[in-house]
C-alpha cells in the first residue's frame, strides 16, 4: 500500500501538478491545493465544502438539474446541466458541453468562483453541461463495480466513440437543440472530440455546430523531461499494479496507456497487440483516425508553455482537419509577452484567465451560430 500510494502519488504530481501550471500566472502553487479546503488564501476555492460539482454549482448560487447518461456498454456518468442566466433581454444561447482532461473530472470547470468557465458561460446565456467520462468517479456501471478491474479495462477508442456519443445524444435530446451544440473539450477532453468526429462524422455533423480545443493532445510533442517520463510510464504503472487495487491502478495505468498511445506519433487505434489487433480491425495496420473525416467547424487554443504540446503539433493537426471553418490561437497571444507563461492547465487555473482566455473564448463561441 505504502509503495503503491508513493508512486501514485508521484505520478500524479509529475503528470499533473508542479509542471502543468504556471506557478508564476497561477492563484495556487499547486493542482492539488485547489480542491483541499483551506490551503491558502490566494487560492479560489471556497473554504469547508466537500469538493463535488453539484455542491460547487449550489455554493455559487445557481440550479442545475443531474442527468445520467448511459453508455452502450453499460456505464452510467453523471451530467451536471445549469441552465443558462438571463440578462437585459438577451436571447438564451445553445447547449455547450465541456469536457475534461485525464485524472480530473467535472468538478475542475467550478474551482474559481465566479471566475469558473462554467459559471462564466452560464452567465453569457449558455445552456452549460457539465459532463463526466467513465473514469471521473461520477460513474457507476450496471454489471461491474468501480473495484472491479473490468470497470477499469477501456481503451481510448472506446470512451470516445460510445462515451462521447452517448453524451451528445442525450444533449441533443434533453434541450432539442441538435444542430446546435458546441462542444469543448481540454486536453484528453478534446482528443475525445476528434476521435468521434473522425470516426462518426455524419453523426458529429448532424448534432454538433463546433468544437473548441484546449491544449488538444493528438500529436504528442513534449518537452525532453516529459518524454523520459512517459518512456518509463510502463515501468510505473507495473511498479503500481503490484498492489492490485483497482481504483488506483487503472487511473495510472490509463494515463500511461493513454500517453504511450499518443507517443506512436500516428492518430491511430489502440494496438490490441497482445489481445489480436488484427482479429479486432481485420487489417494488419492499426486503423488510423482520419481528421481528414472532421468536418466541423474547430478552434484550437494552445498555450506557449504547454510541455506537451508544440506549435509544430498544432499545425499538423490543423492542416489535417477537414473543415473549411477552423482557427488556432495561440496564448499569450502578441508578441511582448516573455513574462506571460500559459501552459497545459492554465485554461482553468490562470490568474489572469480573463484577459488571455475567456475574451477570445466567448468571441469565437459567437461565431459558432447555430446552424438553423
Ligand atoms: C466575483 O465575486 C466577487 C466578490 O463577490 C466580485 O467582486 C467580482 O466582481 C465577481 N466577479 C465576476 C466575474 O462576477
Ligand atoms: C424541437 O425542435 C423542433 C424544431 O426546432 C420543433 O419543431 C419541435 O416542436 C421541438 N420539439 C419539442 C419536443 O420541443
Ligand atoms: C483520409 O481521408 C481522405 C478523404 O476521405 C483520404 O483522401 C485520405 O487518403 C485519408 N487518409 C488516410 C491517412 O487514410
Amino acid at each position: 500500500m505504502f509503495f503503491n500510494l508513493l508512486f501514485l502519488t508521484m505520478f500524479y504530481n509529475i503528470f499533473s501538478n508542479g509542471l502543468i501550471i504556471h506557478k508564476k500566472n497561477n492563484a495556487c502553487s499547486h493542482l492539488i491545493y485547489y480542491p483541499v479546503k483551506d490551503f491558502s488564501s490566494n487560492c479560489y476555492r471556497k473554504r469547508d465544502v466537500v469538493p463535488s460539482t453539484p455542491d460547487m454549482i449550489k455554493l455559487n448560487g445557481y440550479k442545475f438539474e443531474t442527468h445520467e447518461i448511459v453508455t452502450e456498454d453499460g456505464y452510467k456518468s453523471l451530467a451536471f446541466r445549469i441552465p443558462p442566466k438571463i440578462h437585459d433581454n438577451r436571447k438564451e444561447k445553445q447547449p455547450i458541453v465541456l469536457d475534461h482532461g485525464i485524472q480530473v473530472n467535472s468538478e475542475v470547470w467550478t474551482w474559481r468562483e465566479n471566475r469558473s468557465l462554467a459559471f462564466v458561460l452560464v452567465n453569457a446565456g449558455y445552456d452549460v453541461w457539465l459532463v463526466n467520462q467513465r473514469d471521473s468517479g461520477y460513474t457507476t456501471h450496471v454489471k461491474y463495480k468501480m473495484s472491479d478491474f473490468k470497470f477499469w479495462a477501456n481503451s481510448l477508442d472506446t470512451v470516445a466513440t460510445k462515451g462521447i456519443s452517448a453524451i451528445l445524444n442525450t444533449v441533443a435530446t434533453a434541450t432539442n437543440k441538435s444542430g446546435s451544440i458546441i462542444y469543448i473539450g481540454h486536453s484528453r477532453g478534446a482528443t475525445l472530440a476528434f476521435m468521434y468526429a473522425s470516426e462518426y462524422p455524419e453523426e458529429a455533423q448532424k448534432i454538433l455546430t463546433g468544437v473548441v480545443a484546449l491544449a488538444l493532445i493528438i500529436y504528442f510533442e513534449p518537452v525532453f523531461y516529459v518524454k523520459l517520463l512517459f518512456q518509463l510510464s510502463p515501468v510505473l504503472s507495473k511498479i503500481v499494479n503490484v498492489l492490485r487495487i483497482p481504483v488506483i491502478n487503472y487511473p495510472v495505468k490509463n494515463t500511461a496507456k493513454f500517453f504511450k498511445i499518443l507517443c506512436t506519433g500516428k492518430f491511430q487505434k489502440y494496438d490490441y497487440v497482445k489481445k489480436g489487433s488484427i482479429l479486432k480491425y481485420y487489417q494488419e495496420q492499426l486503423p488510423l483516425y482520419n481528421l481528414t473525416n472532421c468536418k466541423l467547424p474547430v478552434y484550437m487554443f494552445y498555450g506557449t508553455c504547454d510541455i506537451f504540446i508544440k506549435e509544430k503539433a498544432v499545425k499538423k493537426v490543423f492542416k489535417e482537419l477537414g473543415c473549411s471553418e477552423k482557427e488556432y490561437f495561440r496564448i499569450p497571444s502578441g508578441t511582448n509577452t516573455k513574462k506571460l507563461k500559459f501552459g497545459h492547465n492554465d485554461y482553468l487555473f490562470a490568474k489572469d484567465i480573463e484577459e488571455l482566455f475567456y475574451r477570445n473564448l466567448l468571441r469565437v463561441l459567437d461565431k459558432l451560430q447555430p446552424k438553423k
